[in-house]
């Protein structure tokens, strides 16, 4: 049994106009699970995943994660409320916590491979990055990672020149220059066309697969949910209404989860 990489306990979260977003959220998840998180627009799903990451600050709650995993030093060892991490050891676990955006949030105006590079810079350190200091290792790995995600022959190219789908390929490569365990990806495919999407969803899962990552990744469509997903997480106005394998999401669940009014439900 593969460990538990994420524990969430009765996270919640209010934004400062009172309202609960995240009304307690109880959840774990096992080391290399991929979690299809679905949910209407307004749900909290983003607000779940900038959480994790602490974006966003819960307003209580713990998140437990494994510290071998993803902090060093003294502090690594047991297990670790990220919640409650300040300083040095936050930037560490952000670093390892990768997130990915519907907005690709690469640089269009900057070359591929620098763009890529600009992942070893985790969210801090604009020093370096304007420097533009990276060793031969860091520029060899960006390279690998590249061609991870198909685009090595686009390396020198300005990543403006690329399609939706190829910049959030390269986001992906950028990701991984952060060598993460965890990866968030906040409806990466949303802005895509079909097709785009499933070259991307296909990358991102078999680089999860490839180096054992957990990945919680929002999606917009149950065909895509279905197929991608090993567990499928559903939120409704910030709990928990379903999580369970994705053969299990059935027409009465998917309406639950969706808020749907369903009139041949009705009786009258
Ligand atoms: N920074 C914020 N300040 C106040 N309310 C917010 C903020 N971000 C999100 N919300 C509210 O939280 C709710 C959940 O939003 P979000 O987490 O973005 O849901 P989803 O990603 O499922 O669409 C929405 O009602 C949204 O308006
Ligand atoms: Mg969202």
């Amino acid at each position: 049994m593969a460990k538990d990489l994420l524990k969430l306990v009765d996270l919640k979260k209010q934004y400062s106009d009172g309202r609960p977003i995240l009304r307690g959220i109880n959840l774990t998840i096992p080391a290399g699970q991929f979690v299809g998180l679905i949910g209407l627009s307004g749900a909290g799903k983003s607000t779940l995943l900038r959480c994790i990451n602490r974006l966003v600050d819960p307003s209580s709650g713990q998140i437990w994660v494994p510290g071998d995993v993803f902090l060093d030093g003294p502090e690594a060892s047991g297990t670790i409320d990220v919640a409650q991490l300040k300083g040095r050891q936050l930037r560490r676990w952000r670093r390892k916590t990768g997130m990915i955006f519907q907005q690709f949030n690469i640089v269009k105006r900057l070359t591929v491979i620098d763009n890529v590079l600009s992942g070893k810079l985790g969210y801090v350190n604009t020093l370096q990055s304007s420097l533009r200091m990276f060793s031969k290792e860091d520029r060899e790995l960006a390279l690998i990672n590249l061609e991870r995600v198909g685009l090595l022959s686009h390396a020198y190219k300005r990543a403006s020149a690329l399609s939706g789908g190829e910049q959030q390929r390269v986001a992906i490569a950028r990701t991984l220059m952060q060598k993460p365990r965890l990866i968030l990806a906040d409806e990466p495919v949303a802005s895509l066309d079909p097709k785009l999407a499933e070259t991307v969803l296909d990358i991102l899962k078999r680089v999860s697969q490839e180096d054992g990552l957990t990945t919680v990744v929002s999606l917009h469509t149950l065909e895509m949910t279905r197929r991608y997903s090993d567990r499928v997480i559903g939120l409704a106005q910030g709990e928990i209404a379903f999580d369970d394998l994705p053969a299990h999401l059935s027409e009465d669940v998917v309406a639950n989860i969706y808020q749907r009014y369903t009139p041949d439900k009705v009786t009258l």
